[in-house]
């Protein structure tokens, strides 16, 4: 545990709002920040900020918490190492014990037990038993410098050789199945997950071998398999190459879909390559780039599956101020075969020419139509309009234009006009759609989940507003407690998330220990710290009386009442006294 002392000293010296601002370009309004959000995708900012209540909430994705929170999900980080990472940030130091926790315990025995593995698969491959795996790999045209340098290795056909050998090391069953390097099979035993495979070990940016991927070499089953996420690796936050890419001079990043069009791209030089890891593009991988390169070209495959992910990427890296081209790979799959039948002069080349996002898009809608035809020029110039208008820049828009215009041979003023007006559309669709997410929310129920408008009128739905809303209240105003839990049990929270942070908050009153956000982050799950942050920001700004605090403990109370008049029947003679004993106790209040 760490010391109530520390958080405090903590909250003092990491304002929620500096913290953010060094992850989230963020702006004033009113009383406080917004910003894009960081953990999902959007064009306008719904991610804001309370200075006041040292909270954030993103109205978009309902992503919400304290600094602490902010931080876990920023960098991937558990309860304690947050602390640890902001402590540093401001020169504390975390009382020693509190930092040799359990969750960070298992997390350092996995690493080894990766970093472990991953030698012991590539000593499997250069072994005789390994040998169809290097043929395997020769055979695709690596070099033994390449497979060296990424620590390619070999999985042997075996059930419970990798299992052995770990157990070998001293590891203990829990810990080699939290791995996900075995699996745990029907009769309750261990066996290996990875059999007869070529295994590409995954390694972070500290060095760390965080997972693997692995090809299969022959017969049935999927090509690729790919650890699942585990205590020390979540797939949608990284990329594979990233450690060798990160220190490459350039200050573009290749983007590519596969393990081996990545490898194939380092040994003809672009060390600038990573891929995502069997997954498609993600809001956390597209920043994590934009950390490290200006510009991103996207080198997918030239089958239709690729482009169509190409495009989603386009659109990530739009947010991200990321410059993207779109590299088309012509003549063969994928770069891989593309540099293998062509050489790494010839990708350089394509490189060079790749055409920016926004040519891609128009070449895309240059297909649909017949522009031979009257009809065709004017649909595929209203698609123009579509797609131009969603570029921000005036003068991109205004270039572009004019090259469509010239290339049709029609008059350019129309077709700015027309981008003009989607704009103007968009704008007022947008601040309308802004409104009914505002209107929505501030009815949101309890357990977060927008309703329809008709379920809004109902008194269940109205009491679970109050729930939320008086926990917030009561952190912004301690001295309700008493009067509030005179009158509420924490049963009478019938939202059972509700319920666990009344029963948090009330633990802490006990004990006459502060009661904030921060202090209660301890106690609670991410999600019912986003929760509360959503009540939070649904009273910013609003002041509270006693009169309110009752009005929203009676709202509680009548749900009670209206809820038991059906479930009275049911009662067994036990909970009937309770019950009775419950509203007597409530009436001497
Ligand atoms: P080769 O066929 O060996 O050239 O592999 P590749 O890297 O070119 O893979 P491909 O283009 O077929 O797929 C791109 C990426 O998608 C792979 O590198 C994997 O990360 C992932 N992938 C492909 N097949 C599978 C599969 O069966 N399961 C999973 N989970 N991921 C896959
Ligand atoms: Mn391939």
């Amino acid at each position: 545990m760490i010391p109530d002392s520390f958080i405090q000293e903590l909250r003092f010296r990491c304002d929620v709002e500096s913290i953010i601002a060094s992850y989230v370009n963020l702006k004033r309004r009113g009383r406080n920040l917004v910003g894009l959000c960081p953990f999902h995708s959007e064009k306008t900012p719904s991610f804001t900020v309370y200075p006041e209540s040292q909270s954030f909430f993103c109205f978009g994705c309902s992503a919400g918490g304290d600094v602490i929170t902010f931080i876990r999900q920023m960098e991937n980080l558990d309860y304690v190492e947050a602390i640890k990472f902001l402590a540093q940030k401001v020169g504390m130091t975390v009382p020693e014990d509190a930092v040799d926790d359990k969750a960070s315990r298992l997390k350092t025995r996995i690493l080894e037990m990766n970093r472990l593995t991953a030698r012991f698969y590539h000593q499997c491959l250069i072994e005789p038993g390994g040998k169809p795996a290097l043929d395997y790999l020769l055979g695709r045209a690596l070099t033994p410098k390449t497979i060296r340098h990424f620590g390619l290795g070999y999985a042997p056909n075996d059930w419970r050789e990798t299992l052995n050998f770990l157990k070998s090391k001293g590891f203990s069953e829990e810990e080699i199945q939290a791995s996900s390097l075995c699996l745990r099979g029907r009769n309750g035993g261990l066996y290996d997950q990875f059999r007869n495979r070529v295994m590409f070990p995954i390694i972070d940016i500290r060095g760390n071998v965080i997972a693997f991927g692995a090809r299969k070499l022959e017969g049935d089953g999927p090509k690729y398999l790919n650890s699942s996420d585990t205590p020390v690796y979540k797939k949608s936050r990284n990329l594979f190459a990233l450690n060798f890419a990160k220190n490459s001079k350039s200050d573009t990043l290749i983007l590519a879909e596969g393990y081996m069009d990545v490898i194939a791209l380092h040994q003809a030089g672009f060390e600038n390559a990573v891929a995502t890891l069997g997954t498609a593009l993600t809001p956390e991988q597209a920043r994590l780039i934009s950390g490290y390169a200006q510009k991103v070209v996207v080198s997918y495959d030239s089958d239709e599956a690729g482009q169509k992910a190409a495009r989603r990427a386009i659109n990530l890296f739009d947010e991200t101020g990321v410059s993207v081209k779109i590299l088309k790979v012509q003549g063969a799959k994928d770069p891989d075969e593309f540099i293998k039948t062509y050489g790494a002069q010839r990708f350089k080349l394509l490189l060079e020419g790749s055409a920016s996002a926004l040519d891609f898009e128009l070449d895309k809608l240059r297909q649909k139509v017949d522009l031979e035809t009257p009809e065709g020029k004017v649909a595929f110039l209203r698609d123009c309009a579509q797609l131009l208008a969603g570029v921000n820049n005036r003068l991109e828009r205004e270039v572009y234009a004019s090259k469509i215009a010239q290339e049709l041979s029609v008059d350019k003023a129309p077709l700015m006009l027309s981008i003009e007006d989607v704009i103007k559309k968009r704008t007022r669709q947008r601040q309308k759609q802004e409104k009914r997410d505002l209107r929505m929310y501030s009815q949101v129920s309890a357990s977060g989940q927008r309703q329809a408008p008709a379920a809004l009128q109902s008194k269940d739905l109205k009491a679970q507003v109050s729930q939320g809303k008086l926990l917030a209240m009561l952190l912004r105003y301690p001295d309700f407690y008493e009067l509030v839990s005179r009158k509420l049990t924490p049963q009478d929270f019938t939202v059972e998330e509700n319920r666990l942070i009344y029963e948090a908050m009330s633990a802490r009153f006990a004990r006459g220990e502060t009661v904030d956000l921060l202090s209660l982050g301890a106690a609670l799950t991410q999600e019912q710290m986003a929760k509360l942050s959503g009540w939070l920001a649904s009273v910013s700004g609003m002041n509270f009386t006693k009169e309110d605090a009752v009005r929203y403990v009676d709202s509680i109370l009548a749900q009670r009442e209206q809820k038991t008049q059906t479930d009275i029947a049911q009662m067994n003679e036990e909970e009937l006294n309770a019950y009775i004993h419950s509203l007597a106790s409530k009436k001497k209040s």
